[in-house]
């Protein structure tokens, strides 16, 4: 019996991680990634453009010479939080 309730509770901890992790922008993640090289205002510039421009930013920069390694839910953190902000 216990054994079934740990596993559930295990699989709703697991759920809401994922969906907290992939949902939620980071702002201090996204700040500190995009300021290694150049100031917020570059990005700020970009305010209010869609989602899909973000994605194709996010890894046109991340793919330079000395741009931070991210993993996969650190990436889309970062896209969330920007897309998120209005001009
Ligand atoms: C490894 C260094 C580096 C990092 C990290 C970096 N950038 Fe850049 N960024 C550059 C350089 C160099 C340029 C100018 C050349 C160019 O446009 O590719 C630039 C230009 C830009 C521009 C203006 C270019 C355009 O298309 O209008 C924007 C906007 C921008 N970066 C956003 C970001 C964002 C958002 C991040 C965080 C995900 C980021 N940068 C992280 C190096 C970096």
């Amino acid at each position: 019996m216990h054994w079934i309730i740990r596993y559930g509770l295990g699989v709703v901890a697991f759920g809401l991680w994922v969906s907290v992790g992939m949902a939620a922008g980071d702002k201090a993640l996204a700040e500190k990634t995009c300021t290694t090289c150049h100031n917020l205002k570059r990005v700020q510039a970009k305010f209010g453009q869609d989602r899909a421009a973000w994605e194709a930013l996010v890894d046109r920069m991340l793919a330079k010479a000395g741009a931070p390694k991210l993993s996969g839910v650190e990436r889309q953190a970062i896209i969330e939080w920007w897309a998120a902000q209005k001009p």
